[in-house]
């Protein structure tokens, strides 16, 4: 995490003006307290899918629909989007966003819980070149085995707010009781990313924190899913 305020301020002054949808729909996000990306982070999510030019994008926690348009709006012309949310007034925003963008026909939006969703995309034994988690914190470490049996080698796994507004490094007695499971849980992600054969991660401080991950092994059969 960037904690130099003048320093954010000086990349955020830098990001030349997004589309008018996009626009609208973030003022409409900031307005509700939606929490969507930062510019920041939407800044590295765009130059990673220029890079890796994916054919299949799975979001895990949509919202509105922010951050799913802004990679739309980066992604080759052949690519899809799968993104889930289950809270329906946000359900019911993102269609519209999507439906009043240019991508609706590639952006599908399933509604529920992400783990069913995961689960049943892994059972299709479907593959992504790219997926960006952006949902329940607490679940990252649980969903992990089916988010790798879902990246095809080589696809990439972009995982926001890993830390935690600065407070991972702080002890557990530190943490206030009801965020204790989530510090304990996304400790236990970020070591695990770190130290699984057949991935490769980097913890970038920016934003909330993002990891990059990538995966090497060929063979996704040797991932066990332990739930
Ligand atoms: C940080 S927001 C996503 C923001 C969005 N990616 C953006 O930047 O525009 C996280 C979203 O995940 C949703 N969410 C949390 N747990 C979920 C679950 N188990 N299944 C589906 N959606 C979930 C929340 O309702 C919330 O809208």
């Amino acid at each position: 995490m960037i904690t130099n305020a003048r320093l954010v301020n000086y990349i955020h002054s830098l990001e030349p003006d997004q589309s008018e949808i996009l626009e609208a729909v973030r003022k409409e996000a900031l307005a509700a307290d939606v929490p969507i990306i930062r510019d920041e982070t939407a800044a590295l999510l765009k130059c990673l899918i220029r890079i890796i030019n994916p054919k299949r994008i799975l979001e895990i926690g949509a919202a509105v629909g922010y951050s799913a348009l802004i990679m739309a709006e980066v992604m080759p012309e052949s690519a899809t989007i799968l993104t889930v949310e289950s809270y329906e007034p946000r359900i019911r925003e993102a269609r519209r966003n999507f439906m009043h963008s240019p991508y609706h026909d590639r952006i599908t939006l399933v509604e529920g819980d992400a783990g069913e969703l995961l689960r049943r995309l892994t059972e299709e034994k479907q593959n992504f070149d790219f997926i960006f988690l952006d949902a329940a914190k607490a679940q990252y470490p649980l969903w992990l085995p089916y988010l790798m049996r879902l990246m095809r080698p080589g696809a990439v796994l972009v995982s926001d707010n890993i830390l935690q507004e600065g407070s991972i490094i702080e002890s557990r007695y530190q943490i206030a009781r009801r965020d204790r499971t989530i510090h304990a849980r996304m400790r236990e992600y970020l070591y695990t990313l770190k130290h699984t054969e057949g991935l490769e991660t980097a913890i970038v401080p920016i934003g909330d924190g993002i990891s990059i991950s990538t995966r090497y092994q060929e063979d996704n059969n040797k991932i066990e899913i332990g739930l």
